[in-house]
């Protein structure tokens, strides 16, 4: 006879370890199961990671993509967007406003756009590091190796490049002009180079089988990720998607909750998309695993062009509204906003300054 779920998830919580079929049993829980697996994952989340809640500064610095993914409202044959770019002084004083909010990191995020070239991005994390003491995560997509190296040198800490999905064939099937080879590649190439590496996945892709979730979840645990960013696929009317359906609140949750028994030491975001489907989605992550949340500190003007999918929160919001509002949430549930850097808590990344 099989285990019973209070079975696999005692494992889970005793091990961290868990076999495909004891993951994919966890996420098709539901009822009183899936409360249990919540409640052992926000267990997990106090006795690993503590009360602390951290926050990193989202700046969307430009929505111009050479890519044409086929789920992202930035797509290169999204012909109708306006597209925006931040030059490096913009940059550097969006992230200086957020110093005096209490953010300590911030993340640089656009889509693939080789008009910021290897040195401009490096001059601007060195910047963002000398002048503001912050610390970095870029997520700018798939790079050279040398770009990466050139970055790690001028002082980024993190790159966060999400794998979406680690099912090969619906990899494949999304990424018109990209390979899962080279996805995995990236994220070996930025864990050698001595990088926070933050990766993650969609829930609720169009195809994407329970199976294809579990795998999504061995594979960051495999890699030991510092950071998990999990959040629904949203449908974009402006995608070959629109039609699809979607991911839910229930699996995204479960995925989250999953992903802290087998990632115990990981920061687990509350991601934006979880919170544009369900106003309390970023308020239910925070209490089934996650710990950190990303509030968005780009310009007002800009946030309505970097609409990767629709109903995202905060379009209308400006960084010193968000970061009350992110402090009233967190404060609610009875936890803190933290005030350190929080760098990986794990061993090889504990003497990091900043
Ligand atoms: N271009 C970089 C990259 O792809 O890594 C960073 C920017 S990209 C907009 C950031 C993330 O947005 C992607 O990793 C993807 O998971 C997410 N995303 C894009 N379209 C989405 C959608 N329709 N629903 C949910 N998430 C989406
Ligand atoms: Fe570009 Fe990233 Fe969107 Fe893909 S997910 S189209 S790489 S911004
Ligand atoms: Fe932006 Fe709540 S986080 S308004």
């Amino acid at each position: 006879m099989g285990k019973n779920i209070n079975e696999i998830i005692e494992q889970a919580v005793n091990t961290g370890r868990l076999t495909k079929t004891d993951v994919v049993t966890l996420l098709s829980s539901s009822g009183e199961d899936a409360a249990a697996l919540f409640a052992a994952a926000d267990g997990v989340r106090k006795n690993q990671m503590g009360d602390d809640v951290h926050l990193r500064g989202l700046i969307e610095f430009s929505n111009y993509c050479e890519r044409n993914c086929t789920y992202c409202g930035l797509r290169s044959s999204h012909k109708d967007l306006a597209r925006y770019r931040m030059e490096e002084e913009e940059i550097l004083a969006v992230a200086a406003a957020a110093v005096p909010l209490g953010y300590r990191t911030v993340v640089l995020q656009s889509g693939e756009d080789s008009y910021y070239d290897a040195q401009t991005v490096a001059s601007i994390v060195h910047r963002l590091k000398k002048e503001l003491g912050l610390v970095i995560t870029l997520s700018l997509g798939e790079r050279n190796r040398d770009e990466y190296k050139l970055w790690k040198d001028a002082g980024a800490d993190r790159y966060l490049l999400k794998h979406e999905t680690a099912d090969a064939d619906l990899y494949v099937a999304l990424h018109p002009d990209m390979t899962w080879e080279r996805r995995k590649q990236s994220l070996l190439t930025l864990r050698e180079l001595g990088y926070q590496v933050g990766s993650g996945c969609m829930v609720g892709l169009p195809g994407q089988t329970l199976d294809a979730l579990a795998e999504d979840l061995l594979f960051l645990q495999a890699l030991d990720v510092e950071m998990a960013g999990i959040g629904p696929f949203v449908p974009n009317p402006h995608t070959p998607l629109a039609k699809a359906e979607g991911g839910t609140v229930e699996m995204t949750l479960k995925m989250i909750a999953v992903a802290r028994l087998l990632l115990p030491k990981a920061h687990l975001p509350a991601t934006t998309a979880l919170g544009s489907i369900d106003k309390q989605g970023r308020q239910k992550a925070l209490t089934s695993g996650a710990n950190v949340v990303m509030p968005n500190i780009t310009p007002n003007r800009y946030r309505r062009m970097y609409e990767i999918y629709p109903n995202k929160i905060c379009l209308d919001d400006n960084p010193a509204h968000c970061r009350n509002c992110i402090g009233g949430i967190i404060a609610s549930l009875g936890r803190h906003v933290a005030d350190g850097p929080g760098h990986s808590p794990k061993d090889c990344f504990s003497g990091l300054a900043g």
